[in-house]
């Protein structure tokens, strides 16, 4: 299976000056590495000027459940893909936070994405002191209500436990315990459709990657890659990072 590397850049770099310069940055690092997709999740603002290619793609970090109409300020799905966009991230834990997402709309947003030809990032993990098996499988469930097998094979599931987000604490997620919620979302999008489906369904990890760390999620937790928040903010540690990603 290919492995996916999400740069999740958030509301970040301060100026075009500054993404166009760390882009470009990326574009050499993934020169002549052909196993591994990196997707560039920029702000909506950068998102226009930067160009992807062959081993780059670009993602955006939300858009919108409607594909257009009277939604001052949001962004709808179809604008993303007529700019070159792939991918975009949803349900990330910053949006359920701090914007009221909540599992219902991201599914709109997840349906909106997949018929304007976008692959939506979903994001599920708990918070602390919550039980992974339980939210995992209410998230999914909800997240992916009526999707069929064709559209839910375009979905790709990040699994990211809030407490080890750099900026919520970055507690340290033990290999063991990623593979442990790995296998569970199998597990779970087994019940859902079927273990051939779920078999073909790409799983990554975030929360603290950084390029010291992304081999052990890759290898021991069997993860098909990872979302990296604050290390894809300096384009030599993120360059790092996909040097050290195990690709046999
Ligand atoms: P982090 O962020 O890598 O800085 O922990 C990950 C994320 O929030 O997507």
């Amino acid at each position: 299976m290919k492995k996916i590397i999400v740069a999740n850049w958030k509301m970040n770099p301060k100026s075009s000056k500054d993404a166009l310069a760390l882009f470009e940055v990326v574009k050499k690092s993934v020169k002549g590495i052909k196993e591994i997709e990196v997707v560039i999740c920029a702000p909506f603002a950068w998102l226009a000027k930067l160009s992807p290619g062959n081993l780059i793609r670009l993602g955006a970090q939300n858009c919108h459940w409607e594909l257009q109409g009277a939604y001052t300020g949001e962004v709808a799905a179809p604008m993303l893909s007529d700019l070159g966009v792939e991918y975009v991230m949803l349900g990330h834990s910053e949006r359920r936070k701090y914007m009221g997402e909540t599992n219902e709309i991201i599914n709109l947003k997840v349906k909106a994405a997949l018929k304007s030809k976008l692959k939506p990032i979903l994001c599920v993990g708990e918070r602390e002191g919550e039980e992974m098996s339980v939210v995992i499988e209410e998230q999914l469930t909800q997240c992916l209500v009526g999707l069929s097998i064709r559209q839910i094979k375009d979905v790709v599931v990040v699994y990211e436990p809030v407490w080890a987000i750099s900026t919520e604490g970055g507690r340290v997620c033990e290999p063991d315990n990623a593979l442990s919620a790995a296998l569970f979302i199998r597990k779970t999008l087994t019940k859902l459709y079927s273990r051939f489906v779920a078999e073909q369904i790409l799983i990554l990890y975030g929360g603290s990657v950084d390029n010291t760390n992304v081999a052990c999620f890759i290898s021991q937790a069997r993860m098909n890659g990872a979302l990296v928040g604050a290390a894809s903010l300096d384009g030599e540690v993120f360059s790092k990072l996909i040097k050290n990603i195990p690709v046999a």
